[in-house]
């Protein structure tokens, strides 16, 4: 969270660096800023979005060919202009940006107030500014000098980039646990929290590793550890284009990334997934299938959407393959202190690759011995590095905060790694291999004709856009597509909404049903469908509004619901991934409806790295 831009070279920084902020907005946005070196350091900072600080910037000096920004997601202190970044140390000679925490800064900060510093807000980054200023002149060293010693001192994560006045011609950068990138450029670089505000001045970059300090002048990128021994670059070519990261006439991005999915899970399936050859061919567990089928345990760990993947996930592995799975918040896991054998396979799942609880808990699990497989969207990320194998689920850059075609690739992927070692296991037939490879093929075209016409869903939205509450239920493979459902129409609508197994509903939310609330039954033709007719039964005849989505042609639920959306017929295993489609429309169309920044939604961020 937190995004964090630099520039040094012959342009203007100012906006290359706003530009760059816009396109990086998705990780936090309560507040931005800008510190520009030109002859003295100057700062313009502000609560709000990127576009109010460009409003307040009108008419300032903006002049430097150096500078740093970032867009903020809030940790230490309320977002305020003055908890916004850059800071600037008491003596005004180094101004810095920072992603992450500093879990010691409470200490630090005794000691600093102790010698007579101040501080202007309440923020971690100031403290760790101004240590390093303190060091500087104790030591009577350079700015890099002091920031080694003080990130030795440093407990926490951080992506820092700092400029001063004593080093005319650098961005000084160091990361340990928040992503950075730098862009190559002619007699130029970008720095950035990912490749996203890079991609349209170079394609050359070099993603920096933890514990490495980078200094980066015009045409000199020097890397080194904290060691102070120099480190060789890693330039990478990045395979992206900018067309990816715009919103290509769509009104935002989570609506494009919606409409995109019929073409993001062909990508994901292309070259992978053969019916007509019965193969499946994924690198990443041909080279570990022995270690994958003959794993005692399999372990899924993940964070919000992609929690929900991996229950899915879980169903299918354990129908298809027979090896016990336990999906787990990574949260939770990384702190309860685990049973993690040797041999346990642990699969992480993650659109952006450097979700920080779920990145600490695989750490924990690879010093235990657990071999790591990852599903992650962003090619090269944290997640991706420290994983012993993976596959990415190829979906593209995903803007929208809330994800939508991450999830879809995040399936795809699973099936077809549930597909392959339960064949290789030879606890499924061939016939069910080959029919569940067919399903699974044909999903983008069902895909497409789910978001042929909306309108059904759009008029549903209109028609449920004021409930205060929502309930979303769901069996079997469903289930988890219950409470993605819930989980979106919280993030993008603001109503309050519950995911639960519609059995379950018994226990408990039964409780909450009258005439004004709506509960969403994802009940399409399964082993369970009659199961869970009777739960619409039950809601019924207590007033509740139904609204279902159905296999085309229900004519039962048609005449049982108060509003229907339809999805094409395919196997139940591979359901999920068509019937949370009705589901993310749903919600972008009530958010909508109700004024709300769907692509930004208050107090969220795409990617989290603190924890
Ligand atoms: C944030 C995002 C969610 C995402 C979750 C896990 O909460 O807003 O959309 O599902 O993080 O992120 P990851 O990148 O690890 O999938």
């Amino acid at each position: 969270m937190c995004g964090i831009v630099g520039y040094i070279g012959e342009r203007e920084a100012y906006p290359v660096i706003v530009k760059g902020l816009k396109r990086l907005e998705y990780r936090g946005y309560d507040s931005a800023g800008v510190a520009l070196r030109d002859g003295g350091l100057k700062v313009y900072k502000k609560q709000g979005k990127v576009a109010d600080l460009e409003e307040y910037t009108v008419g300032k000096d903006l002049h430097g060919h150096i500078g740093i920004g970032h867009t903020r997601w809030a940790t230490h202190g309320e977002p305020s202009d003055r908890n916004a970044h850059p800071h600037l140390s008491n003596s005004g000679n180094l101004a810095m940006i920072h992603n992450g925490i500093i879990e010691n800064y409470a200490q630090i900060k005794q000691e600093l107030v102790n010698k007579g510093y101040t501080f202007k807000s309440d923020t971690d980054t100031e403290v760790l500014l101004n240590f390093i200023e303190d060091i500087q002149i104790n030591n009577t060293c350079s700015v890099e000098e002091a920031l080694r010693i003080a990130l030795k001192r440093v407990v926490g994560a951080y992506c820092i980039l700092l400029i001063s006045t004593d080093e005319p011609d650098a961005i000084i950068a160091a990361r340990k646990g928040s992503p950075l990138v730098i862009g190559i450029g002619k007699g130029e670089h970008f720095l950035a929290s990912d490749a996203s505000p890079i991609i349209e001045y170079t394609k050359e970059v070099v993603y920096v590793n933890d514990y490495e300090i980078a200094i980066v002048r015009r045409n000199e990128l020097i890397l080194k550890n904290l060691g102070n021994e120099v480190q060789t670059p890693f330039i990478q070519k990045l395979d992206m284009e900018l067309a990816a990261i715009e919103k290509g006439g769509y009104e935002h991005f989570m609506l494009k990334e919606i409409h995109e999915q019929a073409e993001t899970v062909h990508d994901c399936l292309r070259g992978r997934l053969l019916p007509d050859q019965g193969k499946i061919i994924m690198s990443g567990i041909d080279n570990h299938l022995d270690t994958l089928v003959n794993a005692p345990r399999i372990v899924i760990v993940a964070c919000g959407t992609s929690w929900h993947a991996g229950l899915v996930a879980e169903y299918m592995i354990e129908e298809l393959c027979r090896i016990p799975v336990e999906v787990e918040y990574a949260s939770e896991f990384r702190y309860r202190n685990p049973v993690v054998n040797k041999g346990d396979v642990i699969i992480a799942i993650s659109q952006s690759g450097e979700t920080a609880d779920t990145m600490v808990a695989l750490e924990s699990a690879k010093e235990k011995g657990a071999f790591i497989f990852g599903v992650v969207n962003a090619v090269g990320s944290s997640i991706a590095r420290i994983s012993h194998a993976g596959a990415y689920t190829h979906s593209g850059p995903e803007i929208g905060v809330a994800s939508t075609k991450a999830f879809t690739g995040q399936l795809a992927v699973l099936t077809m790694m549930a597909l392959k070692m339960g064949y290789a296991k030879g606890t499924i037939t061939s016939e069910r291999y080959i029919h569940l490879m067919q399903e699974l093929h044909s999903v983008p075209e069902k895909i497409n004709e789910i978001l042929k016409d909306t309108t059904a869903i759009q008029n549903i939205a209109t028609k449920y856009k004021d409930a205060e509450d929502f309930l979303f239920l769901g069996r079997g493979y469903n289930f988890p597509i219950a409470l993605e459902g819930a989980l979106k129409l919280k993030e993008i609508s603001y109503i309050h909404a519950e995911g639960y197994p519609a059995a379950e509903m018994k226990h408990g939310p039964i409780a909450l049903v009258e005439d004004t609330l709506p509960v969403l039954f994802v009940a399409t033709k399964d082993t369970y469908y009659e199961k869970i007719v009777s739960n619409i039964q039950e809601i019924k005849a207590r007033k509740g509004m139904v609204i279902s989505v159905a296999t085309e042609g229900d004519s039962l639920l048609e005449d049982m619901s108060n509003d229907i959306m339809y999805v094409p017929e395919i196997d139940e295993l591979i359901a999920p991934l068509l019937s949370v489609i009705p589901l993310q429309l749903l919600s972008y169309y009530i958010g909508i409806e109700r004024g709300c920044d769907v692509d930004k939604p208050r107090n969220l961020a795409k990617s989290v790295t603190v924890e």
